[in-house]
Order: C-alpha cells, then structure tokens, then sequence
C-alpha cells in the first residue's frame, strides 16, 4: 500500500538526518591513525576533516600554479624529507625576496596555538595558509594580482574541479583562495609525528628505544642545570610561549637586526625586543641551519650559544633582554654529545618516510 505523501516525505527527511549523523557534511570521514599516546589535535568546527578534503590539500600544498608565476608550492619551503623544512638559512619567496625568516617544520603544527616565529594573532592554519599565498612583504608565492591565472588554472584542471566538488560540496566545490587554503589546512593537520624513539621511551614505555647516552641526554635536557625543558616542554618541546634566548645585543640594550625583531613587531611593547615563540624540537636534527634567522648553522652551536647564556654574552654583552632561564652553563664534550644524542632521538623516520605525505605529482 503506497504511503500518504506526507509520510513518504517524512520518511525521506527521517533517513537523510539519520544518514547526517553517521556521515560528516561531504565526504569520507577521518580516521586518526595515532599511538595510543597522542590525542587528535583539534579541529575548528568550520573545516571537518575529510579524506577528500586532505587529499585535496595534499595535492595543492604540492601544486606549483598556486603561485604567480607557477613554480613555487608550499613545499617548495617545507620539503618532507627534512620534516617539512628546508636547508636555507632564511627562506627566499619567488621573486627573488629574501624573507627575514627560517623555513618552519610543519610535524604536530595542527596542535599549535599560535602559528610561526613571532605572530600571537596568527591562530588558524586556514589564516596561514594565505600569508605564503598573498603576502607582500615579503612576497612569498606572489599570488596577490595573478589570482585570476591561479584560479582559472585550478577552474580548468582535469582534476582539480572534481576534487574541490567531493572536499566542499555544501559549498557546490567552489573553487577560490578560502576553500584552497581550507583543503591546506585539513592536510597539515594530518602531519603528525608521534613515533620518534623519544616518543617511545616517554610515552611507550619501552626503555629501549634510546640509547644509554640519549637517556643521560635526556636526563641534562630535562634537569634543572641546562634547563631546556623549562621552553621546551610538553609533547611537542614547546610552551608555545615567547621567549628572548640572548642571541643578540646590537645596542646595549638588546636590540636585534632591523627587520627581524620579534614579537615586538606585533605589540609595539619595548619588552617584546627579541621574544620569539619556542620552536618545536621535533625532527631538529633534520632542520639546520636554526633560529628564527638561520644564524645558528649546527646542533653544536645550539648547544655553545646555550652555554654561554646567549650567543651576545659569548660575544662579549649579554643581552639584557634575555630571558633569565638562559642562563648559561658548563657542559663537558661527552655531556654535549650526550645532548645531541637526545636532539637525535627526536627524528621520526616513520614520519618523514610517511607516503601518505608524498607528493602526488609522480
Ligand atoms: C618562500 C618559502 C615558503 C613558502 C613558499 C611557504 N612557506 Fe611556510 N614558512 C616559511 C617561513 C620563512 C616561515 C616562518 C614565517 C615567519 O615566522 O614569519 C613559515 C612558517 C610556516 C608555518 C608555521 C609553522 C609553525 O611552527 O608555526 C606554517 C603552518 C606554514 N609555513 C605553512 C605553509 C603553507 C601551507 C604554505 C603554502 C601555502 C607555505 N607555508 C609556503 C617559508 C615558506
Ligand atoms: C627561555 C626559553 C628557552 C630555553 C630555556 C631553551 N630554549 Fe631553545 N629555543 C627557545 C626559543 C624562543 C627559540 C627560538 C629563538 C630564536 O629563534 O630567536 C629556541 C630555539 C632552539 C633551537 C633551534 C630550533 C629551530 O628549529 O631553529 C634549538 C636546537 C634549541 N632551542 C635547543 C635548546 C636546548 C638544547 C636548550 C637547553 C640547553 C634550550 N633550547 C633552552 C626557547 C628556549
């Protein structure tokens, strides 16, 4: 017997909000594949995560036409195989413009409370994402008055309409910069290194997983004497907090270079001079050079610049600025190695080797 219209109807929007509960608004939902001691990060409720949509960012953070010119991609600066970073002391945009900053590595930033060196208001990977694109000072991949080329390259791809359409289709797969940057950002959130040996050993319980003098550097590194432990902590060996390490002192009253000073490009306050958000330390043994300007070429150097209280005190001034947590320290060679042993045991291989994170272009 045929039902009443109405109760066909009524059936209909019954089985599509019973089908809403089960599948996330377009598209395949993802699946976190983490150790048992890592939670998922958090994700804005405005950018679910889906497999089409971190497909889609995959192959965009790749894409070479999300530039100008067409020969720059996000990975152009964040290569996989050294954690997502690259090996110039300071990052040079397509137009030959020299960025005053290291190239970042990307593993655990979809946990990150504020995003790179010195920028508390940048929160959102999906905001990120368009500084790269857009920015003009520096240029980074020059989009900003080519977005027409950019946008009609990706309209008129083979592929790219039929991707935008499965990652946004409550947007009718619209293809602009916003959903583009959105598709980045749910693949960035999926670069998640949790399985470095120190992992292993902290979280894993397994004692075996460094060795005898990564554990004594592990032991300096969280001890009260070099005190690394007080920036670097939590799981990813950062307290997402804004330090001044003393690595300069070009006016006796701590002034860094002119262009590349901190935090206090941000909030005008005096006291921000040289504040710079702790960096992560995972993979660290993958991405010199280091610091904010790359001026720091080796582990070696990390650790002396530490040691001295600030590379300006070793200079001869110590930076007023400096936090007082660096202090300075005596650390004998073996200690050292023992330190780097440590750094060392903070590379994922799982992580780095991941084909999940391999381009798509092959
Ligand atoms: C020209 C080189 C270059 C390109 C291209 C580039 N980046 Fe970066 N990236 C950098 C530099 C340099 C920084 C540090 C910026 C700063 O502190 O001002 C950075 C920082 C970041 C961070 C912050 C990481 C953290 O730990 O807070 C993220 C996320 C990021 N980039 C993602 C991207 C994405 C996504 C793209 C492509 C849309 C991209 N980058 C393109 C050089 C580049
Ligand atoms: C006061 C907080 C603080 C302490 C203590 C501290 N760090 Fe750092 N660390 C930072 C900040 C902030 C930076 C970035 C500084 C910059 O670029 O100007 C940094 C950068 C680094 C880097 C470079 C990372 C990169 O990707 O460029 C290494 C390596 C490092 N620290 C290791 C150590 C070690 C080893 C110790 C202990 C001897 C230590 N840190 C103690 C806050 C700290």
């Amino acid at each position: 017997m045929p039902l009443p219209r109405h109760a066909t109807g009524r059936l209909v929007v019954a089985l599509l909000l019973a089908l809403a509960t089960v599948l996330p608004a377009g598209g395949e939902e993802w699946v976190w594949d983490l150790p048992a001691w890592r939670q998922p990060p958090p994700v804005p409720a405005d950018n679910p995560m889906t497999v089409e949509k971190v497909e889609l960012g995959r192959r965009l953070f790749y894409e070479l036409n999300l530039s100008g010119p067409g020969y720059m991609a996000c990975a152009t600066c964040h290569d996989r195989r050294l954690a997502f970073a690259d090996h110039r002391r300071t990052a040079i945009g397509i137009t030959g413009q020299f960025h005053p900053r290291n190239s970042m590595a990307l593993a655990n930033v979809a946990y990150f409370s504020t995003l790179t060196w010195a920028d508390p208001n940048l929160t959102r990977l999906e905001d990120q994402a368009l500084v790269p694109l857009l920015g003009e000072h520096p240029v980074e991949m020059a989009v900003t008055g080519s977005e027409e080329r950019v946008l009609s390259f990706l309209r008129h791809d083979p592929i790219y309409p039929a991707m935008f359409q499965a990652a946004f289709p409550d947007d009718g797969g619209r293809i602009d910069l916003s959903n583009a940057a959105r598709a980045i950002a749910a693949f960035e959130r999926t670069l998640i290194s949790a399985d470095s040996p120190f992992d292993r050993y902290r979280d894993g319980g397994r004692t075996d997983a460094l060795s005898p003098a990564a554990r004594r550097g592990a032991a300096l590194f969280f001890g009260d004497r070099l005190g690394c432990g007080a920036c670097h902590s939590g799981p990813d060996l950062t307290d997402m907090a804004f330090h001044n390490t003393g690595l300069y002192d070009e006016n006796g009253r701590g002034a860094l270079p002119e262009g590349n000073q901190g935090l206090i490009e941000h909030t005008g306050l005096a006291g921000d001079m040289g504040r710079f958000r702790t960096p992560s330390l995972r993979n660290v043994a993958l991405t010199p050079p280091y610091m904010h300007d790359g001026s720091v070429l080796t582990l070696e150097a990390a650790i002396a610049h530490y040691a001295q209280g600030g590379r300006a005190a070793g200079q001869g001034a110590r930076s007023p600025l400096a936090s007082p947590l660096v202090g300075g320290f005596v650390i004998s060679q073996q200690e050292s190695a023992d330190l780097i042993a440590f750094l060392e045991s903070l590379t994922d291989r799982a992580f780095v080797e991941n084909t999940a994170f391999h381009s798509p272009f092959r």
